[in-house]
């Protein structure tokens, strides 16, 4: 990986864990990246790896990552392991002088992640490397829509936000995700990281004080859940199904965050509001709610601002995967700050120390 001549040469790309997110998002996101060839492929099992290969046309195929990161010609490579493995993975790729975009969640817990971010400053001394986390929401239409709303003041100081990732029946069937020792917890880790994230983004990151939280598993250890994503062993389940947070900011903003992989509500959501002094929004569909001239007043987009464009964030892979070639390419800082993610860790080990102890946990 050189710096020097990354800014107009065809960059390629290594990926490690070829199951569905490397599949569905990644490869796909690199393919359709200008300037960007598929390189090499590694999973640790190896008929995986090879069908990877076989699929996308990807030369070449590894089961060990130390062997693919020796690969001097290799510029960035993709994390897309179960989380017990990313912390690993992301320092040997850092340290081996790649760029590293990492899959959230961004590691098993805020140690971890500690420990990522120090690596990654020590090898940015010598290689200049980019690193960044895979929370693509903040590419969606929406968001994006609703960050230009937010910095041009239109909801003045933002202090109450609600943050929601609600699923009625929709337990990852698949992998290691209802096993805290490999996924880090359940769906406040898997998907209330995004939604957790995406708030943090548009409140603009205040600094959190203090969190209160609490967890429940209501149907993990139940035999026969109707679920459409999949079976699990109820036997060997030991992570959350359902979470539910308030976190405070030392500027006096509170964010409430729901998520859940298995919940009795009509239909599963998600959705971001947060409220100003100016203004409140809606993430999705996009609304604004302000009060002028005598008169609330809602602003909504005409219908036709977002035909074809797909719900807020569906698109997004593909612009997270150009967004960070995008960043190696000018030397610039990627959309998603790895201190940024640190911080989405720190507040996630602290929802779950306040389930265990029942009492709200300093920052
Ligand atoms: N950004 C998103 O919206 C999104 C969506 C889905 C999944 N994810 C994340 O992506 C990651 C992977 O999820 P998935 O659904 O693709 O899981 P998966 O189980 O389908 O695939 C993971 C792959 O990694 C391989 N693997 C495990 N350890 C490895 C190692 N040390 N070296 C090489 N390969 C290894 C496994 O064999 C497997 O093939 C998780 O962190 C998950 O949370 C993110």
């Amino acid at each position: 990986m050189s710096e020097s001549t990354a800014a107009g040469r065809t960059l390629r790309a290594g990926i490690i864990g070829t199951g569905g997110i490397a599949s569905g998002a990644h490869i796909p996101g690199y393919q359709a990246t200008a300037g960007v060839e598929l390189y090499a492929v590694c999973d640790v099992i190896r008929e995986r790896a090879t069908a990877t290969a076989e699929k996308f046309a990807i030369p070449h195929v590894f089961t060990d990552y130390e062997q693919m990161l020796k690969l001097p010609e290799l510029d960035v490579v993709s994390v897309c392991t179960p989380p017990f493995a990313h912390k690993d993975a992301t320092i040997a790729a850092l340290q081996a002088g790649k760029h590293v975009l990492c899959e959230k969640p961004m590691a098993l817990n805020g140690l971890e992640a500690q420990a990522m971010v120090d690596a990654w400053h020590g090898a940015r001394a010598t290689y200049g490397n980019k690193f960044s986390i895979g929370f693509q929401s903040r590419y969606g239409r929406n968001a994006q829509q609703l960050k230009r709303f937010i910095a041009a003041g239109e909801l003045g100081e933002i202090y109450y936000g609600r943050a929601a990732a609600l699923r009625r029946r929709g337990v990852p069937g698949w992998g290691v995700f209802t096993s805290k020792a490999k996924n880090g917890g359940g769906p406040l880790i898997d998907i209330g990281v995004h939604a957790l994230d995406l708030a943090l983004w548009l409140m603009g990151h205040p600094q959190p004080a203090s969190v209160y939280g609490v967890t429940y598993r209501k149907f993990g250890n139940r035999p026969n859940v109707f679920n459409p994503w999949g079976t699990w062993d109820p036997q060997t389940y030991d992570v959350e199904d359902a979470a539910f947070a308030m976190i405070r900011f030392g500027n006096g903003a509170v964010l409430q965050l729901e998520c859940s992989w298995v919940l009795n509500i009509e239909r599963s959501m998600s959705q971001t509001i947060l409220c100003g002094t100016e203004g409140g929004a809606q993430l999705d569909p996009f609304k604004i709610f302000q009060e002028k001239h005598g008169t609330i007043l809602d602003v909504i987009p005409p219908e036709r601002a977002t035909e074809g464009q797909g719900r807020a964030g569906e698109p997004s892979y593909a612009l997270e995967i150009q967004g960070f070639i995008k960043a190696i390419r000018e030397d610039s800082d990627p959309l998603v700050l790895p201190e940024q993610a640190l911080m989405v860790s720190r507040i996630v080990d602290a929802i779950y120390a306040s389930g265990e102890s029942g009492e709200a946990v300093k920052l």
